[in-house]
């Protein structure tokens, strides 16, 4: 059984964390796991959205500790790397990643869903960067992501305590997007890939764009970056499409391949 199992249907991939033994803990196998899905978003053009979800009880409990106690400084700090670069690839790739929470999303689990696009929890999940209760700090984004998702001073206080919070804590902060009933999350998650995965291929790629690295610019920067992609979703075969179709009232037949 692969650390992280792959199943795509209709142009939706679920990347599967599977580890249930140890809470879908992240080990050099997960690792690889994140990599695979990443290359596979770059070489299969028919997959338009991607979700994340854990095997068990757990989304994902963090780096494997075990893993961690055997390694070097150098090895732990090689794992994070790998780990930290997948992630930014998350927000780089043009498809659409959710993470489906079904449990706890600890240290890299937190940091794992912060870099995916939106985050669907359901009611039992419970986030947080518990790393400062076994002597480290977070190594994959946790101080970083959850400053600019949650807030300066939350981060701040999330990070020192380590304290968990609750799903429907998660959403009022605004570090995830809604929360479902524990037997409905795949439905709800799937629902709302299926929405996006209708949408223009080059406009949802372009939104991811524009909202990702806009975001790390001034507001005046930002702007003119959205204006180059507006003409540039504008030029794309889809916007003739999705416009003439308004016009005739009629549902537009998008691209299915990006
Ligand atoms: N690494 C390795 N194994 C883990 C693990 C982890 N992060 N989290 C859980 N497990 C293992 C447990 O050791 C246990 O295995 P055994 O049965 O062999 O003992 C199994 O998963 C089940 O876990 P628990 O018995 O602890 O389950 P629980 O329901 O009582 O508690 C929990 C759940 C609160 C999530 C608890 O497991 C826990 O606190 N886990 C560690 C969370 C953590 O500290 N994460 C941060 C890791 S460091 C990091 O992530 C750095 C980074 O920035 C990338």
């Amino acid at each position: 059984m692969a650390a992280v199992e792959f199943e795509k249907e209709n142009g939706i991939l679920w990347a599967k964390l599977n580890r249930p033994e140890a809470l879908n803990a992240i080990n050099e196998d997960v690792v690889e796991g994140l990599e695979k899905l990443v290359e596979k978003v770059r070489n299969e053009r028919d997959i338009r959205v991607v979700i994340i979800i854990g095997e068990g009880k757990a989304f994902c409990a963090g780096a494997d500790i075990k893993m961690f106690l055997r390694s070097s400084t150098f090895e732990a700090r090689e794992i994070i790397e790998r780990l930290g670069k997948a992630l930014e690839a998350f927000e780089d790739i043009d498809v659409p990643i959710i993470a489906a929470v079904n449990g706890f999303a600890l240290g890299g689990g937190c940091e794992m869903a912060m870099a995916c696009d939106l985050i669907v929890a359901s009611e039992n999940a419970f986030f947080g960067q518990p790393e400062i209760n076994i002597g480290i700090i977070p190594g994959a984004g946790g101080t970083q992501r959850l400053a600019r998702l949650v807030g300066w001073k939350k981060a701040m206080e999330l990070c020192l305590t380590g304290n968990r919070i609750s799903a429907q804590e998660a959403e009022r902060l605004g570090l995830v997007n809604r929360v479902v009933k524990q037997e409905e999350l795949k439905e709800e998650v799937l629902k709302l890939a299926k929405t996006i995965a209708e949408k223009s291929p080059t406009a949802v790629g372009l939104v991811k764009q524009a909202v990702n690295r806009g975001f790390k610019m001034s507001l005046r920067d930002g702007v003119a970056y959205e204006r180059d992609l507006f003409a540039l979703s504008f030029a794309s075969e889809d916007a003739k499409e999705g416009m003439s179709a308004f016009v005739e009232k009629r549902i537009p037949e998008f691209r299915k391949k990006r």
